[in-house]
C-alpha cells in the first residue's frame, strides 16, 4: 500500500520514553500507513536515576526510518513532524556534535537536593512560587533542575558553556538539530509546548524568562530558539529523507490532545503509556490551578494565539506493570498477562498499591513519597497485586479528575483515552468504575503520532491538512460505562487516599 500513489504523506518521529517510532500517515487520514518501532535501553546508574544515550535515540530513529521507507514512496513524503517525551534533558557540544552527558530522563529524581536548594531560597519554601510565571511547581520533573544538576556536577559542561560551545535541548531539539545537519548547520530550536516544560519559559510571553534564567544560573546562549508548534523550521540534511521539510513539533502529551481533536475549551484526553497524562483544553485562558495541576501550552499553530491546557501528570502508570514483570517476575507479558490474571479475581481483596517509585506528581507533588502495597493478608495472591496495579493507574487518574473538577468548576462528564495501555479492556472498565464517568477509548491507540502529523500537515507552505472541521476524520471509539454506585466508588477512593497518605514522607524517614 502506498507505493506508486502520489498522495501526500507525512512522516512522524515519535520519540517516547521507552520506544522510538517512525511512521507515515496519508494526509487527512488518521490511520498510519506504515510504522516501525524500536525500544531504547534505560540506563540506571543509581537508584532513582534514569538516563538514556542520546546517540542511541538517533540510531533508533535511523533504523525506523530505513525500515518504513522501504514500504512507501519517499518522494511522496511532503513533510516531517516530531513528537517526543518531554522534560528529558540533553546537553552537547556544537562543534563535535557529541553529547556532554547522557540524557537525564524526565522521571529521574537525582535532582532532589537541587530542588531543596532552590526551595530554601523561596519565601516559606513555597513550591508554587514560580507558578504564575511558568505554570509549574518546583519539582525534579522539569528540565531546569536537571540542567542545573549537570552544570553543578559535570566539569566538561561548565567548560563548554564558558567556551561557548554548549547547547541545551529537550529531545525534540536534539533530534531536529541532528536531522537538519548537526555540526554542519543544524538548527537549534524547540517548540512552545516543549519549552513550557523546562521551567525556564514564561508562559505568557512565550520567551525564556530572565528571572528563571537567573534563578538557575542559565546562560541564554545555550538555549534553543522557541518556535511555534506548526511552521516550516528547516529541511532534513542527509539520510534518505534529505531535503524534506520539518514543519511540526509537539510534546507527546500535547500531540495526543491534538490527535484526539480536543480543540475546544473543556475537551480533555488521558494518555496511558509509561506515565499517564490528562490534559484539559482551557482555550486562550491560562487557568492557574489551585489544586495541584500544572498550566501548560497545549499548542500554537503558526501566528495564532497559543492555546493552553491544565495538565495532571502521573509519573508511574505502565511503568508499574513493567516493574511487576522486570523486578518481581509476576508476569511475562505486560499487555496480555495483566488483563488475564487480574480478571481471575473479582477484586483486589482490599489490597492497594501506590506506585510512588519516583515520588508522586499531580496533584501531590511530593518527591518524598515512595511506593507501598498495603492491605496484604495470607489470602492475597499475585493476581490481587496485579489487579491493584491496574487500579492504581485508575485511582491516580481519579485524583487528577477530582483536582480538575475543582479547578474548572464543571465536572468532566466523559474521558477520552488513548495510548498503548488502553488495549487492556479490564483497565478501561476499572477506569470507568473508579471514576464514575464513561470512558471513550480511541480505536487507534496512537493519537500521539497523529497529532503532530496534523500539525505538520497544516503548516503554512505545506497545506495538506486543514484542521478546520472539514478535514477532521474522527477516530471511532469504544465506550466503557461505570457499573458501580457512587457510594461504592467513594468508599474505595477513600481507601486509596489512606494508602497515598501512608506513602507520603517515606523517603524522609
Ligand atoms: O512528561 C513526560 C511524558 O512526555 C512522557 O511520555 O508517553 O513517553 O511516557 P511517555
Amino acid at each position: 500500500e502506498g507505493k506508486g500513489d502520489s498522495e501526500p504523506l507525512i512522516g512522524v518521529i515519535d520519540a517516547g520514553t521507552r520506544t522510538i517510532k517512525f511512521c507515515v500517515f496519508r494526509a487527512k487520514h488518521t490511520k498510519e500507513l506504515a510504522e516501525h518501532a524500536v525500544d531504547i535501553n534505560p540506563i540506571v546508574p543509581e537508584e532513582g536515576w534514569h538516563e538514556q544515550d542520546p546517540k542511541e535515540i538517533l540510531d533508533a530513529i535511523n533504523t525506523c526510518i530505513q525500515n518504513v521507507t522501504k514500504s512507501c514512496n519517499i518522494s511522496d513524503i511532503v513533510t516531517i513532524g516530531v513528537t517526543n517525551q518531554r522534560e528529558t534533558t540533553v546537553v552537547w557540544d556544537k562543534t563535535t556534535g557529541e553529547p556532554l552527558h547522557n540524557a537525564i530522563v524526565w522521571n529521574d529524581i537525582r535532582t532532589s537536593s537541587t530542588v531543596d536548594q532552590i526551595l530554601a531560597k523561596l519565601p516559606d519554601n513555597n513550591k508554587n512560587h514560580f507558578k504564575q510565571i511558568c505554570g509549574l511547581p518546583v519539582s525534579p520533573y522539569f528540565s531546569a533542575f536537571k540542567l542545573k544538576w549537570l552544570m553543578d556536577n559535570v566539569k566538561n559542561i561548565r567548560r563548554a558553556i564558558k567556551k561557548g560551545t554548549c547547547l541545551f535541548g529537550t529531545i525534540d531539539t536534539w533530534i531536529v538539530w541532528n536531522l537538519t545537519g548537526g555540526v554542519n548547520g543544524g538548527i537549534h530550536i524547540t517548540d512552545v509546548t516543549n519549552a513550557s516544560r523546562t521551567f525556564l519559559m514564561n508562559i505568557e510571553t512565550l520567551h525564556w524568562d530572565p528571572l528563571l534564567l537567573h534563578t538557575f544560573n542559565v546562560n541564554a546562549a545555550i538555549l534553543p530558539e522557541i518556535r511555534n508548534s506548526s511552521e516550516v523550521y528547516g529541511k532534513v540534511k542527509g539520510t534518505v529523507l534529505d531535503g524534506i521539510p520539518i514543519s511540526g513539533i509537539l510534546g507527546n502529551q500535547q500531540s495526543a490532545l491534538v490527535g484526539q481533536n480536543c480543540f475546544k475549551e473543556g475537551q480533555a484526553k488521558n494518555t496511558y503509556r509509561s506515565g499517564c497524562f490528562l490534559l484539559y483544553n482551557t482555550g486562550k485562558t491560562r487557568v492557574q490551578s489551585t489544586h495541584g495541576l500544572v498550566t501548560t501550552v497545549a499548542y500554537k499553530f503558526g501566528d495564532d494565539k497559543p492555546t493552553y491546557a491544565l495538565e495532571g501528570s502521573v509519573a508511574i502508570a505502565g511503568e508499574a506493570l513493567n516493574w511487576l514483570r522486570d523486578n518481581m517476575g509476576l508476569i511475562k507479558n505486560v499487555q496480555e498477562d495483566t488483563e488475564s490474571l487480574a480478571q481471575e479475581v473479582f477484586n483486589t481483596g482490599d489490597v492497594y498499591f501506590v506506585p510512588a517509585f519516583k515520588g508522586l506528581y499531580a496533584p501531590y507533588w511530593r518527591k518524598d513519597a515512595r511506593g507501598i502495597i498495603c492491605g496484604l493478608t495470607a489470602y492475597t495472591t499475585k493476581k490481587h497485586i496485579i489487579r491493584a496495579a491496574l487500579e492504581a493507574v485508575c485511582f491516580q487518574t481519579r485524583d487528577i479528575l477530582e483536582a480538575m473538577n475543582k479547578d474548572c468548576g464543571i465536572p468532566l462528564s466523559k474521558l477520552h483515552v488513548d495510548g498503548k495501555l488502553t488495549t487492556n479492556n479490564l483497565l478501561m472498565q476499572l477506569q470507568a468504575d473508579i471514576s464514575g464517568i464513561p470512558v471513550f477509548r480511541s480505536q487507534s491507540q496512537d493519537m500521539t503520532a497523529l497529532g503532530v502529523a496534523m500539525a505538520a500537515g497544516q503548516a503554512k507552505g505545506i497545506d495538506v491538512w486543514d484542521l478546520s472541521a472539514k478535514d477532521r476524520e474522527i477516530v471511532p471509539s469504544d465506550t466503557f460505562l461505570p457499573t458501580t454506585t457512587e457510594d461504592e466508588r467513594n468508599a474505595r477512593y477513600n481507601k486509596w487516599k489512606m494508602a497515598v497518605h501512608r506513602s507520603l514522607g517515606w523517603a524522609l524517614g
